[in-house]
Order: C-alpha cells, then structure tokens, then sequence
C-alpha cells in the first residue's frame, strides 16, 4: 500500500494530483476554507493573539486548502500566520511563497493543524477471520489477487483485540495502528493550539463486518488493485486515534458550529435583487452539500484540543446531528 500510493510510480506521484481523481471538501466549495479560517482565528483568540500564528494543511494535496485559508482570514490574522503545506508529493509548480512546503508536521508550532481527508490514506495491514475464527494477515499479489497469511501477532492483534475483534470467519478488520501513531505524531507537533483530522470514520459500537478498503480512480470506485494506478483508502478506526481529552463530531455539526448554513435565501429577495437572490441560492447550495448529512456531512471531525478548551473554539454544538460530541478518552468502549 506504501509502495502503491507513494512509491516512485505511486498514485500520490501523479502530476494531475487528488484533484484530478475525486473531490474533497476542500474541492467542493471555498466555503469550507472560509469555516476553515473562522476555525484558525477562534484558535487565534483562545491563544491571544500570539506574533506568529501557525495554520498547517496536513496531507496538502496540491494546497487547495491552504491556499483558500490565507485568502479568507482576515489581513491583520493574515499577516501573523505562518502557513505550512506537509505533503509527500511534489509541491505544484509555482508554489506560493508564503507557504512553506515540508514532507513532516512541524514540532512546536501555536496554532491550528487540518488534515483533509488524510488518515484514510496512511497504509494499514489488513486481517481477516479464518475458518477457526483466527484473524490472519491478508497478503496481495501486485494484480489485486488476495490470500490469506499467517496469524496476526504481537501489537496488531493487541490492537485488534481492543479496538475491532474479529469473532465470525471472513470477517475483516483494517488495523489502524499506523494511523493512530500517525496521528499522535502530527498533534504532538502542536504546542498549544487545535489539531483536527476530519475523514470518513467509525467507531467501536458500529465498525463494517467485512472492513472498507476501495480503490479509486477517474471519480470511480475500482478494484483496490496496489499497482500504483488508483488510489486505495480505508475509512478510519477514529476512536483508536483519539487522545485524551479529543471531541467527535460529524461535519454538519461543526460547520454549523462554524456559521455555515444551507438555509436557501427568501423567494422576495429574487424579485429586489436578482443577482444577489442567485448569489445566496449558489452559496446555500454549496453549504447544504458540505453538510449534507449521508455525503460530506457525516464526515468524522476528530478534534484535538491542545492546552486550549476545545468547545470554546468549536462554538455552539447545540445541533449535534448524528454523533454525540464526546471526551474520547481512547478507552475502549
Ligand atoms: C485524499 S488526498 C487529500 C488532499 C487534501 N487534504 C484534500 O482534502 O483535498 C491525501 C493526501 O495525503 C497525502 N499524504 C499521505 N500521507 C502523508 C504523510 N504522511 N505526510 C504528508 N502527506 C501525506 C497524499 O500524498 C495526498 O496528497
């Protein structure tokens, strides 16, 4: 999988980039970068106000988000904020110079940390449940052709065991251990500040029997073939990856949270002002697909307070939609 997306020949390599594959959040709208730089600035606030405010766009994809964030915040945030793009590929040609383009999440920074559709992408080992109910690491061929290897042993099968046992045969489980390492390593990256990795996600009380590994290619499902030709994604274990004191919440609630609202703008303002009557319907559009609640809203937000009070920077959480906000204390449930 490390090979397939980010070896030499690897997806992520490809000059026409994610953008060229599928749409993100970040793709769907500047909407979402706009809720992204109200987050940055409550984050600036609860930290008042420091010299250098730090917004790093983890997994930068060719730095969409990044670009919008800058373009959105106010100028005098603007000029205090120090912007990084931490990204495996080649940053695009002609890259701004005020993001600072780097292959690791920066260590001691203040400030906020977004990553977009990341954790999905970080490679994972799969198991699956023998005919005596043993889980045992699935092994594939470069063509996508699977068979089963030997059992899962030592911190794997502990994870297993804690966060997604695997009782019926055939059933399968993608171990999120390299991600929940993944992650803890980018937030300790924050001194003081928000981490947030927002992704599709499940948790304990409802994982997908037989795992969710897709290939994607040309805006399509594929075979999750590992030859370098398609991407290859699993949703995230984001229970296992949550550390003391984090907040799950879907993104319809935390855009809400964000101001963002799809509510459509009255029938008279059509026949006043028909140029802004169709401006505020594009808007609401926009807004209602970034929080649709089967689509982009049922996204994860996985939010990561570090030595700032996460609900006071996230707002009011009054609409919580389908997935409780909650101290995920990374216990078990
Ligand atoms: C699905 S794309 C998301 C891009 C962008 N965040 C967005 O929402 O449009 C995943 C990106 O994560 C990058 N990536 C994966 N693992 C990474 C890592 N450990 N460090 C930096 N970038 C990584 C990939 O190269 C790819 O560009």
């Amino acid at each position: 999988m490390t090979q397939a997306l980010y070896g030499p020949e690897g997806f992520y390599r490809r000059p026409e980039g994610p953008a060229g594959h599928f749409r993100t959040s970040v793709h769907a709208s500047p909407l979402f970068a706009a809720a992204v730089a109200r987050l940055l600035c409550r984050v600036d606030e609860a930290l008042g106000h420091p010299g250098e405010l730090a917004f790093v766009d983890m997994a930068a994809g060719r730095g969409e988000l990044v670009a919008g964030v800058l373009s959105a915040l106010p100028a005098e945030v603007a000029a205090r904020t120090l912007a990084y793009a931490v990204e495996l590929a080649d940053p695009p040609a002609g890259p701004d110079p005020a993001v600072r383009w780097v292959a690791e999440p920066p260590r001691g920074v203040r400030g906020l940390l977004f990553a977009n559709e990341w954790l999905d992408n970080v490679p994972l080992d799969i198991a699956e449940a023998d005919f005596e109910g043993r889980p045992r690491l699935v092994l594939v061929d470069a063509d996508g052709t699977e068979s089963l290897g030997a059992p899962v042993g030592g911190p794997e099968a502990e994870w297993l065991r804690r966060w997604w046992p695997l009782r019926t045969p055939g059933a399968r489980a993608e171990i999120g251990l390299t991600r929940d390492a993944a992650w803890a390593k980018a937030v300790a990256g924050v001194e003081r500040g928000l981490a947030v990795a927002v992704d599709y996600a499940h948790t304990r009380a409802a994982r997908p029997p037989f795992g969710t590994l897709t290939g994607f290619r040309a805006g399509r499902d594929c075979s999750p073939v590992p030859d370098g030709s398609c991407d290859l994604t699993a949703h995230v274990a984001v229970d296992a990856c949550a550390l003391p004191g984090a907040l799950l919440l879907t993104q319809r609630t935390a855009l809400h949270a964000l101001g963002l609202s799809g509510t459509r703008p009255p029938l008279s303002l059509a026949s006043s002002d028909p140029a802004a009557y169709l401006r505020a319907l594009s808007h609401a559009g926009a807004a209602a697909e970034l929080t649709a609640p089967g689509g982009l809203g049922g996204f994860s937000w996985l939010a990561q307070p570090v030595g700032i009070d996460g609900r006071g920077v996230l707002g009011d959480l009054g609409d919580l939609g389908d997935m409780e906000p909650r101290e995920a204390s990374g216990a078990p449930d």
